[in-house]
């Protein structure tokens, strides 16, 4: 198992150097021994990133349920698979052993068969932090059926969209979630939502917070009723390696969000790889990832990547500051966390926070510590290292995306030494490249550029819904033959990569990948708004925050303008949700424009970060007049 586990930076080298001279044998080797396989492989790999296609072992055959459950049983039947921490700190955990969790799986997978759900049919999954959320959609992948899970706190609109637009047939939810001291009426916004939804025949109810919701006839239905009269036995069914094993949503900067489609095989093979080394993951060890499953980096590293290393993983319900900011240290010391994965901006928000939250709490458990979703600053990253990991557990700052599949650039723990604020060193199979804006490569060190992937790896998505000439388009047109990132990196003099954020019109808010475009179109339908334009500005805790600059029909005065400012977040909140809530809305007369009417952003951004200095030539601009104006007006809402 030499290729699975690196111990050291000199072995990382020598795997790494190997993965590039010869990527199919080093796959290869590392899906033949880890895995179950129903038929094997023809081919490893076959790619043209011009079209593009990609496939992993093509004409395999496999179910990637039976490699995270089932092949687990002899030996570690009853090892806890998840431990289940819900909001309310008094309520008990729950640990769920492999053997519960397959009979669990089975059951609900027969469940989606009586309802009508067949291999290949597109189920949409929105549940709050639950077992069933899990356990939901590892009996989609047991048969076969395709999950699209929209993160449940995601506006009706953003959930019809999406359903839609993958035509799913069935939507699973539950009457509500907790969030904290606040429960959300979820079963409702699925209501709204299926309003614009003609194709959805059936709704499965999991009851969590037991309030009153209203179930239609013939298509709503409790979940634990049919749970509890359906069979135990379910075979796995037999997919192919390139089937599509899930559809998962991104912004991107142009209106519609993209189903970012993900196939069966490259993707186990993939977060399984990357779990087991970026983690250094040890049997016995208690891996804590905090994020949603709504998420890829819940997908990934709550379910996929773990459960394929028959590993432990903690699901948590809540949020970090109930009932105070210590209930994260608190986890961790009750379930002896091993391996602590989070974002920034939860870091940069618990940091604010007193000391003695963390003080007060057992952390001797933490090996290692992982950060995702944004560059980590050197800030958060020291009081991360000080404060949580005593100075005693590396930090992995993990580079990657939804597109991804799995971490892409990430320091391996004691085998790459860290520094804050770089993702330091590409995993093995990955082979950065930095790109100038002709479409050079940017050879050597010390150089910044934009960053693409030459090669393939096998969790990367393989197209998007229903849209393949878009995946091509934001991917794989910006330079030949290489995977374009949308993301600004530079690598130093000893090749550490450090990323210096998106170089497209998506803003990084708390860790989320919003596109400015979808705010701005919800933003437009307000009747008083004539037109828009949103960019990112430095925020101290949330990364980036949203700084949206509006032209009105006719401009109103003082109160008028603060009503306005609060329909115009309600209305961003009912199309998309409150993480993309704008924190500051100034109104304009004109917006900076270019002869052919494009939106000059890059003079917005500079505006918007209060760095006016050098907006560069401006007198090309259709409208240089307006840039003074902008400028008046911004320093009064600073
Ligand atoms: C974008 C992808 C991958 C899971 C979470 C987000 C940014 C992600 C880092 C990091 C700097 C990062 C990038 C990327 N990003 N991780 N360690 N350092 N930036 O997935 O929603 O698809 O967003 O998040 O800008 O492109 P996502």
């Amino acid at each position: 198992m030499s290729n699975y586990h690196i111990k050291n930076l000199e072995e990382y080298f020598q795997v790494y150097r190997k993965s590039v001279r010869d990527p199919e044998n080093f796959w290869e080797e590392i899906a033949e021994e880890n895995f179950l396989w129903r038929k094997r492989w023809d081919k490893v790999v076959e790619y043209d990133f011009s079209k593009p296609e990609i496939s992993w072992f093509k004409g395999a055959k496999l179910n990637i349920t039976e490699n995270c459950i089932d092949r687990h049983l002899y030996t570690h039947g009853n090892k806890t698979a998840i431990i289940f921490e819900p909001n309310e700190p008094s309520q008990p955990a729950e640990n769920i052993t492999y053997q519960q969790l397959h009979e669990r799986v089975c059951i609900f997978a027969n469940v989606l068969k009586q309802q009508g759900i067949r291999t290949g049919d597109r189920v949409c999954i929105y549940l709050p932090m639950i077992p069933e959320l899990a356990i939901s959609i590892l009996a989609c992948a047991r048969i076969g059926a395709i999950h699209s899970v929209v993160f449940a706190g995601f506006s009706s609109t953003a959930l019809h969209t999406r359903i839609n637009d993958s035509d799913c047939k069935m939507v699973i939810t539950s009457d509500g979630s907790y969030r904290g001291g606040k429960t959300i009426d979820l079963k409702s916004i699925v209501d709204e939502a299926l309003e614009s939804c003609p194709n959805v025949e059936k709704v499965l109810v999991v009851k969590r917070i037991n309030s009153e919701v209203k179930m239609k006839p013939n298509r709503d239905v409790w979940l634990q009723p049919l749970l509890d009269s359906a069979p135990i036995d379910c075979p796995p069914v037999l997919m192919d390696a390139e089937d599509p094993l899930f559809i998962l949503y991104t912004s991107g900067s142009t209106g519609k969000p993209k189903g970012m489609v993900h196939t069966t095989a490259g993707y186990m093979v993939y977060t399984a790889y990357t779990f087991k080394n970026v983690f250094q993951y040890r049997e016995n060890d208690v891996f804590w990832c905090t994020a949603d499953i709504g998420w890829i980096t819940g997908h990934s590293y709550i379910l996929y990547g773990p459960l394929a290393n028959g590993a432990t993983t903690v699901m948590f319900e809540g949020i970090p500051s109930y009932p105070d900011f210590g209930r994260f240290w608190e986890v961790i010391q009750k379930h002896k966390v091993n391996q602590f994965y989070t974002a920034p901006t939860a870091i940069r928000a618990l940091a604010k926070e007193r000391l003695d939250f963390s003080a007060e709490y057992d952390l001797s458990s933490l090996k290692i510590l992982g950060s995702v979703g944004e560059p980590i600053n050197e800030e958060a990253w020291h009081w991360y290292n000080d404060n949580i990991g005593k100075k005693n557990c590396p930090i992995v700052d993990t580079w990657w995306q939804t597109e991804t599949g799995g971490i892409m650039i990430s320091p391996i723990p004691y085998s790459t030494p860290t520094i804050p604020t770089y993702a330091t060193l590409p995993l093995p199979g990955i082979q950065p490249a930095l790109m100038d804006e002709n479409g050079n490569e940017l050879k050597g060190n010390l150089v910044s550029g934009r960053l693409c992937i030459k090669y393939p790896w096998p969790g990367m998505a393989r197209t998007i819904w229903g849209n393949h000439d878009r995946f091509r388009e934001t991917y794989f047109s910006t330079f030949k033959n290489t995977y374009f990132s949308g993301d600004g990196a530079l690598r130093d003099s000893t090749g550490y990569y450090r990323i210096t954020g998106r170089v497209d019109d998506v803003v990084i808010v708390s860790g989320h990948n919003l596109g400015t475009a979808p705010i701005e179109d919800a933003i437009n339908e307000h009747p008083a708004v004539a037109e828009s334009a949103i960019v990112g500005f430095p925020h101290d805790v949330k990364g980036k925050a949203l700084y949206g600059f509006v032209i009105l029909k006719e401009t109103g005065e003082g109160r008028l303008q603060e009503n306005l400012r609060k329909e115009i977040n309600q209305i961003i909140t009912e199309h998309i949700g409150p993480i993309a809530k704008l924190d500051k809305i100034q109104f304009v007369t004109g917006l900076p424009k270019t002869r052919s009417g494009k939106i000059m952003r890059r003079i917005l951004r500079k505006i918007a970060e209060n760095d006016t200095s050098n907006l560069g030539d401006i007198s090309t601009l259709l409208n240089p007049e307006c840039v003074e104006e902008i400028i008046e007006g911004s320093i009064q809402i600073q």
